[in-house]
């Protein structure tokens, strides 16, 4: 079995690529990724020389290049994680969004499409349902009501795989997952640009009353989703991925200043986020039935391993925080926290 993982060497990519490497040593596993920002081969350093893995750098919008690697690599499987994912990078420049979410999806179906794989899985998110109320969850009939330049791009992209599988039959399947935490984080997301602001003293920065919610999910049982869902997913089907672990922000905040013995003085309510999303919260149940999937984590062990991994590994996020993340931070933070 041949696989292609596109944005392996992102967050929730690089936990996918370790999970599958390690669990099937007989599949040969591809993954390409162009590298942004986001993108950091020290979240592989691990398992960059087994046998069964191998990392190509390029940019999934590229079509020749995208058709040629397929040419040349005969994939059985292709899981597309590769996106562009920040809402707040969105909302500052949404062009970048359509190129690589829907551009670069488009491209990754006509290669799929030419060179007969047996599976394109589409990574999305239940951001594509919009936003609840108080009450309710997001099921695979809700309807795509995307709020964000972010969301409105995954969506489109969701309506392409969906229209490639009615039109050509090419055998697909969408997952929308709720918000992961875990490991390799890239800390412009809430919980690790929190838990790096708390270490290092400064203020955290909440977003309009901090009581919008995000339903959280561990990375890693994300990951077994999508390894299930390529395996048995019945074709042309959307499985909603999310484990019930409903939090406001400002719980989170709380939550990891505790853990960290540093006091609630540091948190600041900021100007909110335009168009800010109140609530997700996602219904697994065709998952959990149909697939037998069963999250491992619960929400207070997980978030405390999470921590406790960003408080051993501080070499790989000071690095990243040392670049050009400080303009990115100035750009989106200095109004907001009157800091320069
Ligand atoms: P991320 O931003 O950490 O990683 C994205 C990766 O894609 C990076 O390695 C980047 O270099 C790569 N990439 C970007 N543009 C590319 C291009 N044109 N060609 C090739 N590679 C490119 O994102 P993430 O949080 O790991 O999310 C991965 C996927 O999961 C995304 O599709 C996202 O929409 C989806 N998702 C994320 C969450 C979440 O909570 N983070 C929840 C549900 C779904
Ligand atoms: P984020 O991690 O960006 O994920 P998403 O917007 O895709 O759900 O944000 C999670 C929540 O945290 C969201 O309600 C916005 C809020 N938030 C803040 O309050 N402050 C911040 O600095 C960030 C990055 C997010």
């Amino acid at each position: 079995m041949k696989l292609l993982v596109t944005g392996g060497a992102g967050f929730i990519g690089s936990n996918f690529v370790r999970y599958m490497v390690n669990k099937y040593p007989d599949y040969n596993i591809v993954n390409l990724d162009l590298l942004t920002y986001a993108g950091n081969l020290e979240n592989l350093k691990d398992i960059e020389n087994k046998p069964n893995y191998k990392f190509v750098r390029g940019d999934i919008a590229d079509r020749d290049f995208v058709q040629g690697l397929f040419q040349e690599e005969k994939f059985d499987f292709v899981i597309n994680f590769a996106a562009e994912s920040h809402v707040d990078r969105s909302i500052t420049d949404p062009g970048i969004f359509v190129q690589t979410n829907i551009q670069g999806t488009l491209a990754l179906l006509d290669a799929a499409k030419s060179f007969d794989v047996k599976k394109y899985l589409q990574v999305s998110t239940d951001e594509v349902y919009g936003t609840l109320g108080e009450t309710g969850y997001f099921t695979e009939e809700t309807p795509l009501a995307a709020n964000s330049p972010y969301s409105a791009s995954k969506a489109g992209a969701d309506l392409l795989v969906r229209a490639y599988h009615e039109t050509f039959g090419l055998p697909v399947n969408i997952t929308r997952c709720s918000n992961n935490y875990g490991p390799y984080h890239f800390p412009e997301k809430l919980i690790p640009l929190m838990i790096i602001n708390a270490l290092n003293d400064k203020e955290l920065p909440v977003y309009g009353d901090g009581l919008n919610i995000r339903d959280w999910l561990y990375v890693e049982d994300h990951c077994q989703a999508i390894d299930l869902v390529l395996h048995k997913g019945r074709d042309g089907e959307v499985y909603n991925v999310g484990g019930n672990n409903e939090r406001t922000n400002i719980d989170i905040v709380k939550t990891i200043l505790k853990q960290l013995g540093k006091p609630e003085s540091l948190i600041k309510y900021v100007k909110d986020r335009p168009g800010h999303d109140r609530r997700y919260a996602i219904d697994a149940t065709k998952l959990r039935t149909e697939l037998g999937w069963q999250p491992k984590h619960n929400f207070d062990t997980g978030i405390k391993e999470t921590i406790d991994w960003y408080l051993n590994n501080r070499e790989w996020w000071e690095n990243i925080i040392s670049g050009e993340y400080q303009e990115y931070f100035k750009s989106q933070y200095g109004d907001r926290l009157g800091v320069e």
